[in-house]
């Protein structure tokens, strides 16, 4: 396993895959890896003859610098996982400056309103920072495929949107959401829980599963209204917001329509720690 550091490592790696003619699959990360980021590592070796797995943490898609600090950075730890597994892995891991320069910044997108609601309303910025960061990775790797994980849904369909507004040739692939066995969606946040607050953690899943269950016949505001209820009585949670969307507009749905698809989104304060979550509803 390869680990680079600079861009122009990264060229030539690409200039070589390229020339044994093998496709290449790109999995973005920012590092603390766990068995979701394994999950989609291990599919893209399946679909792909190399992988290049990035591990950075974008300080411009963080809105709050405390957030940025704490953020776990365990580079030696997340080699050892790529390296027990079997196929052709290379780690890209550059520091700020590689990525960057001197200005640290984002460009202006227009996601035509995708980062409107939910992560978009209440991280400013945060959808800017991801959208600099990966149109900047793939068009240094230019993967063929990249690889991106369910549990940041509206990432995803922003990312999409971005990948067909500014015409960058890589087919992205969804990967679905990866739980422990109490519901909980794998994150490298989760590592920040202390014990008692992870096992209320599993509170979330359950929330969505409510949320699932009861669609359609219940209305979107009166289940937002009774799940909202519920986080409230544990003192322990700070709901941000439990939203119920359309799966492509994400536009907060008011009256379903059959044939449409939907999900419910949360995003949730356990402690200190912000925790996101979705569902497919139908
Ligand atoms: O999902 C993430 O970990 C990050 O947002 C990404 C896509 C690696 C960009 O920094």
């Amino acid at each position: 396993m390869k680990l680079l550091k600079t861009k122009g490592e990264v060229q030539l790696l690409r200039a070589s895959v390229r020339d044994s003619g093998n496709s290449l699959g790109l999995v973005p990360t920012m590092g603390a890896l766990h068995q979701g980021h394994l999950h989609l590592v291990k599919t893209a070796l399946s679909e792909n003859d190399e992988v290049l797995v990035s591990i950075f943490v974008n300080p411009t898609q963080f809105n709050n610098s405390k957030d940025l600090e704490k953020y776990p950075k365990t580079l030696e730890e997340d080699l050892n996982k790529l390296q027990s597994l079997e196929g052709s892995i290379h780690v890209f891991a550059p520091e700020v400056s590689e990525m960057y320069g001197e200005e640290v910044r984002s460009r202006n997108y227009n996601f035509e309103g995708l980062d409107k609601f939910m992560e978009g309303a209440f991280r400013k910025g945060h959808f800017e920072g991801v959208g600099t960061i990966v149109e900047n990775l793939l068009r240094l790797i230019l993967p063929d495929r990249a690889y991106f994980g369910e549990k940041d849904y509206q990432q995803l369909q922003i990312i999409r949107k971005l990948v067909s507004e500014r015409e960058i040739p890589v087919e992205i692939i969804p990967c679905p959401i990866i739980r422990e066995a109490d519901g909980l969606a794998m994150s490298s946040r989760n590592r920040q829980l202390t014990k008692r607050l992870r096992k209320k953690a599993a509170f979330i899943f359950k929330s969505l599963k409510k949320a699932q269950l009861e669609f359609g016949t219940k209305s979107a505001v009166e289940l937002k209204e009774e799940i909202s209820r519920a986080y409230a009585e544990d003192p322990d949670f700070e709901l941000e917001y439990f939203e119920i969307s359309h799966a492509e507009s994400l536009k907060p749905v008011k009256r379903p329509r059959k044939n449409e698809k939907y999900r419910a989104f949360v995003a949730a304060y356990l402690g200190e720690v912000r925790l996101i979550d979705n569902i497919a509803l139908n």
